[in-house]
C-alpha cells in the first residue's frame, strides 16, 4: 500500500480512539500513541522524505490536513472531558431553588428614629449626642431639678458606684457643688460641634455621683455648655429608669430631645415645629393639644397630647406624647447664657410610644426581645 493510501485509514482509527477516550488521562495517552514523538501518525510523517519527489507535495498536504483534523478533534474532546470533570459527581437537580441569603433590616425603633431625625433636618436641626452614664449635675442640677425633687428619687434612677474621672475625690454624698457658670466659656468651643459626648467636661470640678441618665434632657446642658447660641439640636438616645417591665414600661427605652435657643423664640415656634414634625411622621390628619404642666427646667411647661385615626382606633380621644416648654431662665444661667438675651424652647418624647402607635404594637417588650418573627414585619 502506498503511503498516500495509508493516511486516511490511519486518521480514521486515530479519530475513533481519541473520541473513545473516557477521561483526560486516557485522552493524553491516546494523543501520545498517535501524534506524540513516537506516535503512529508521526511515524507516517517521517516517511514523507522517502517518497519520490513528484508525490511529496500531494502527500504532504494530505498529511498536514489530517494532522490538523486530529488536533482539532483532540481539543474538542478535551474540552468535553474537562467540563465533565468539573461537574459534581452526584446527580444534581438544577431546578432546585438557590440558597438565599437572609437580608437584615433596621430595627423598627431605628427606623422611627431615622424618620424623626429626617423631619427635623428638613427644618435645620442637627443631631447631638451625650453619654448614657451621666453625672447628676447634667441630669438634674443644671436642669433646675434640686436634690429633693421627686425625679431624683433613687426608686427612679440607677446610680453607679463607679468612679469615672481620675482625680475625683468622692464624698459619697449626693450633694455636690454646682458648676459655676463661667461667662464667655461657651464661646471657646466651636459652634459647629454637634457631638457632645465628653464626660464631666465643664461640669462640677468635684466628685459627683454617676447614674444612667433618666432622660435625654442632659444633652441640652452638654450642648449649651459647649457652644454659644443660637442652637437648634435634637438628641435621640437611650435612657434608663427603675421601672418594672410591663406592656407599656421598660427599664430601658428611648427618647428624643429637642432644643432651640435664639433671640425672640416663642411658644408659637414650638407649636409650629412640633406640628410640622408629627405631620411628617404620622400623616396630615394629626391633631395636637398643648396642656399646662410642670417641668422644673421649663417655664411655662406644657404636655403635648396627640390624636389621629390610629388613636381613635384604640378607643381613645388623645394620647399623651411629649413634654415641652420654654427654657427656664435658671437653666440658661447654669450654662452661662444670659437669660435677658436668649430665649428658647425644649421638648422630649418617647420613641417607643410613637413606634407602637405607628405600627399598632401593644406590648413595648416586643421591641427588645429580638424575635425575628416580630422584626421581619417592619
Ligand atoms: N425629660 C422629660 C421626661 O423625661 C421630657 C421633657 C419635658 C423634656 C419637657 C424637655 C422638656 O426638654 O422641656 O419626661
Amino acid at each position: 500500500m502506498s503511503l498516500l493510501n495509508e493516511i486516511e485509514p490511519l486518521k480514521q482509527s486515530a479519530l475513533a480512539e481519541l473520541k473513545a477516550a473516557a477521561d483526560l488521562a486516557a485522552l493524553e495517552q491516546t494523543k501520545g500513541a498517535w501524534i506524540g514523538p513516537h506516535g503512529k501518525f508521526t511515524a507516517l510523517m517521517k516517511q514523507l522524505g522517502t517518497l519520490p519527489k513528484e508525490e511529496k507535495p500531494a502527500a504532504g498536504k494530505l498529511i498536514n490536513s489530517a494532522k490538523t483534523e486530529l488536533e482539532d478533534a483532540l481539543a474538542a474532546h478535551r474540552g468535553e472531558l474537562e467540563l465533565k470533570a468539573a461537574l459534581p459527581k452526584e446527580p444534581t437537580d438544577f431546578t432546585l431553588p438557590g440558597r438565599r441569603r437572609a437580608v437584615g433590616k433596621l430595627h423598627p425603633l431605628t427606623q422611627v428614629t431615622d424618620d424623626i431625625v429626617r423631619a427635623f433636618r428638613k427644618i435645620g436641626f442637627v443631631v447631638a449626642d451625650g453619654p448614657e452614664i451621666e453625672d447628676d449635675w447634667h441630669c438634674f442640677d443644671a436642669l433646675n431639678t434640686p436634690a429633693d425633687h421627686p425625679a431624683r428619687d433613687s426608686q427612679d434612677t440607677f446610680f453607679l458606684e463607679t468612679e469615672v474621672r481620675a482625680g475625683d475625690s468622692r464624698s459619697g454624698k449626693t450633694e455636690v457643688p454646682l458648676d459655676p457658670p463661667s461667662p464667655g466659656a461657651a464661646d471657646e468651643v466651636s459652634a459647629k460641634t454637634n457631638s457632645i459626648s465628653g464626660r464631666g467636661e465643664g461640669g462640677p470640678k468635684q466628685a459627683k455621683p454617676f447614674l444612667l441618665r433618666t432622660h435625654t434632657s442632659s444633652v441640652q446642658i452638654r450642648v449649651m455648655k459647649s457652644q454659644p447660641p443660637p442652637i437648634r439640636i435634637i438628641a435621640p438616645g437611650r435612657v434608663y429608669r427603675r421601672d418594672n417591665a410591663d406592656a407599656t414600661h421598660n427599664p430601658t427605652f428611648h427618647q428624643i430631645e429637642g432644643l432651640y435657643v435664639d433671640k425672640g423664640v416663642t411658644v408659637g415656634d414650638l407649636k409650629g415645629t412640633v406640628e410640622f414634625v408629627f405631620k411628617e411622621l404620622m400623616g396630615p390628619d394629626v391633631k395636637l393639644r398643648f396642656r399646662p404642666h410642670y417641668f422644673s427646667y421649663t417655664e411655662p411647661s406644657l404636655e403635648i397630647d396627640f390624636t389621629n385615626s390610629l388613636v381613635k382606633k384604640l378607643g381613645k380621644d388623645w394620647l399623651e406624647i411629649a413634654g415641652c416648654g420654654m427654657v427656664h431662665p435658671a437653666v440658661f444661667e447654669n450654662v452661662g447664657y444670659d437669660p435677658e438675651v436668649w430665649t428658647g424652647w425644649a421638648f422630649g418624647f418617647g420613641i417607643e410610644r410613637i413606634a407602637m402607635l405607628r405600627y399598632g404594637i401593644n406590648d413595648i417588650r416586643l421591641f427588645y426581645e429580638n424575635d425575628v418573627r416580630f422584626l421581619r414585619q417592619f
